[in-house]
């Protein structure tokens, strides 16, 4: 019986090669200059400063800690932050971006984001997950796009990090160049 199943799967991995030669040749195969679909959005994160509950859209759920103050070491943020096509906060929202950051560098800034992209609207209904780690001392840095839902259905691919701005420690603005690979 063994050998059967045996057989069999080695005929059907050979008939496999014979059907799609491009799976040998090609080990890897997405071109990062080829996405099958891009979007750049703004992504605003007002943190909470203690009075302006009307505005703010992230708060500081846990403090940074004694081993790096300068550099905010453990501070754990939660977002629910709009997301634009331009650089003003105040045009419309095409989204929100949801869930959280924290600083975990001694010495240098750097975070690590785990969040969803959640649409809404008439261009695109559905999700994109999104984490990795930011690595504020780069000018661009690629998270992954570890899946999606909806008009993304198990997407995957990249997002680009540029920060736009940052206005003292309660504004910052990220350009989000996101790529897809995978797309149905
Ligand atoms: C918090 O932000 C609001 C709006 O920018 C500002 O009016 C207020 O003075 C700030 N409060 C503190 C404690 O910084
Ligand atoms: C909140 O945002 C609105 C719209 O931008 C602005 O008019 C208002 O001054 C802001 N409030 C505070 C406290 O910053
Ligand atoms: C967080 O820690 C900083 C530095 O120790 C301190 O200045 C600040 O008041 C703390 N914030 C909160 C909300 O406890
Ligand atoms: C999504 O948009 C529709 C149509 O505008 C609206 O009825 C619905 O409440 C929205 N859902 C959420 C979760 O915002």
């Amino acid at each position: 019986m063994s050998t059967i199943v045996a057989k069999s799967s080695i005929l059907l991995v050979l008939n496999f090669m014979l059907v799609f030669p491009s799976v040998l040749a090609t080990k890897y195969p997405f071109e990062e200059s080829k996405p099958c679909k891009r979007l750049v959005l703004y992504y605003h994160d007002t943190l909470f400063n203690g009075t302006d509950a009307t505005n703010a859209t992230s708060a500081t759920v846990a403090n940074m800690t004694g081993l790096d103050r300068e550099h905010k070491f453990g501070m754990l943020v939660v977002f629910n932050d709009p997301l634009t096509k331009d650089h003003h906060l105040l045009s419309p929202a095409v989204g929100r971006a949801q869930g959280f950051y924290f600083y975990d560098m001694k010495d240098d800034y750097t975070a690590w984001f785990a969040y969803t992209l959640v649409f809404n609207s008439s261009e695109h209904k559905g999700t994109l997950n999104i984490m990795g780690a930011d690595l504020m001392y780069e000018k661009t840095r690629d998270l992954s796009v570890v899946g999606g839902t909806g008009d993304f259905f198990m997407a995957r691919g990249i997002c680009t990090f540029q920060t736009d701005t940052f206005q003292g420690d309660y504004y910052f603005r990220l350009k989000m160049d996101i790529k897809l690979y995978e797309c149905y």
